[in-house]
């Protein structure tokens, strides 16, 4: 039997702390799960519409199915085709009016995009919504969403004088704004075209730097009158119903981030990532992986549902460091943890500037890689708005923390697999929020030999 180079400890019931040990080679092919902004909104969307869609290859974390919950507790009726683990939803669409009323609570758990998506829908709809989540999302920046929402009209407030959830919502008649996002910031964007579809005006929003397009892409899709340009995006309301869309949904380039970058450090590596979306508002770590010299090849590129997607080949490589920011920082902002570790690895010094809104993700991005990647060895200090990283430095192994924080425990497995020695991970099983099967996956490749 293959040696197991990816343990688990059960230190309680909650609280899962898996082992990483160096491993020889790194190798197979991964099917990475469904995208998960785009799994958010083809849920949402297709609910929308009158007739209801089918949707493969839905994603399986714990954020979608937090979209999901919601949504059959405004009154959709969303099966799961087949057995209970299938990725296969049927979205019966209620239409433009259908939603109803929840009876309790709505919970978005740590899902920003749940919440905000959700938030901008719900602020249009004919009734009272009261919307909360975990103790990080409760924590998570709420006045952005309130402010442009309230300049459509919409009767909306947070805990902390507008600043967070819970939010109640009591929702009604909107009309169209013309609004220049603050921040790059796709759930806010989401939200507010999401209310503008159902609003008595035009709304137009400007953006000084374009952050992820699914949401107008799918939009424009299902045949909404939308344009969208490099740094606008214009929409009329809704004059006919939305038409569903059955697609597979793209393999999530924010879960296949974990094993491009495994590949590209590791000594002995070849990796094919299949069936991964390319949508060029996401590529951001494909371009500084190949910027600082990643062997990385992209193979069969198609479209699905309007949406770019490709085989991905990494392997082993020699990185140097790099410098990234400016409008990079949009389109690779969920991949900086592990970028990071890229940055640990690579000959010389790696910049990341312009990312200050890492501060206000699921745990501050900047504070907790800086001080878990230090306790393996990296020398790397934290800036107001990113981190510099000294690599070359060698790793090793030691008990560090995901801050329950999905993208820094998988972030630190890849870390684990070039450091000497062991590397422990407390708190990994927050992985299920976006990768329920990580761990597997990646013990599958660690297994594989050549
Ligand atoms: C997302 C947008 C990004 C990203 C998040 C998913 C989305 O957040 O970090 O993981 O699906 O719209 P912001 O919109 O806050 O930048």
């Amino acid at each position: 039997m293959a040696e197991q180079f990816v343990g688990l400890k059960l230190s309680s019931a909650k609280a899962e702390t898996r082992t990483i040990k160096p491993c020889p080679t790194l190798e197979g092919e991964i099917i990475i799960p469904g995208d998960k902004s785009i799994s958010h909104r083809a849920v949402i969307l297709n609910n929308l519409t009158r007739d209801g869609a089918r949707i493969d290859n839905f994603a399986p974390g714990r954020d979608c199915l937090a979209t999901v919950r919601c949504l059959k507790a405004l009154g959709v009726k969303i099966d799961r085709m087949g057995s209970s683990d299938s990725h296969t939803l049927l979205v019966s669409g209620t239409g433009e009016d259908g939603l109803k009323e929840a009876s309790n609570v709505l919970n978005a758990e740590n899902s920003a995009t749940t919440m905000r998506l959700l938030g901008g829908l719900l602020a249009s709809q004919p009734f009272l919504s009261v919307i909360t989540g975990d103790a990080s999302l409760r924590n998570r920046p709420m006045d952005r969403l309130i402010e442009p929402l309230r300049l459509m009209g919409a009767d909306i407030w947070g805990r902390g004088r507008d600043s967070f959830a819970p939010l109640v919502i009591k929702g009604g008649k909107l009309r169209g704004i013309d609004f220049t996002l603050p921040v790059p910031s796709a759930q806010i964007k989401s939200a507010i075209l999401l209310a503008g579809l159902f609003a008595s005006s035009n709304t137009v929003l400007y953006q000084k730097i374009p952050s992820r397009d699914h949401t107008e892409r799918m939009l424009k899709w299902m045949g909404a009158s939308l344009e969208s340009r490099e740094n606008s995006i214009s929409l009329l309301p809704l004059s006919n119903p939305l038409v569903p869309v059955n697609l597979r949904v793209p393999g999530d380039i924010s879960s296949a981030a974990y094993f491009l970058v495994a590949g590209a450090i590791h000594p002995n590596a070849r990796l094919v990532i299949k069936d991964c979306g390319i949508n060029p508002t996401r590529t951001g770590i494909i371009d500084i992986l190949l910027a600082m010299g990643a062997r990385l090849k992209i193979y069969n590129e198609r479209l699905e549902a309007g949406e770019p997607l490709a085989d991905i080949v990494v392997e082993s490589s020699e990185l140097t460091g790099t410098e990234v920011g400016g409008d990079t920082i949009p389109r690779l902002i969920d991949e900086i943890p592990v970028l990071a570790v890229a940055g640990c690895v690579a000959k010389g010094k790696t910049m990341i500037r312009d990312a200050g809104e890492l501060r206000v993700k699921e745990s501050d991005r900047i504070a907790t890689v800086v001080s878990e990647l230090s306790r393996l060895g990296a020398k790397i200090e934290p800036l107001p708005d990113g981190m510099v990283i000294y690599g070359g430095k060698p790793l090793t192994g030691t008990e560090v923390d995901s801050h329950f924080d999905h993208r820094l425990a998988m972030s630190l497995a890849v870390a684990g697999l070039v450091a000497k020695e062991e590397t422990a991970v407390k708190h990994a099983q927050v992985a299920q929020v976006s990768y329920p099967t990580f761990w597997q996956d990646l013990q599958q490749a660690l297994s594989n030999e050549f």
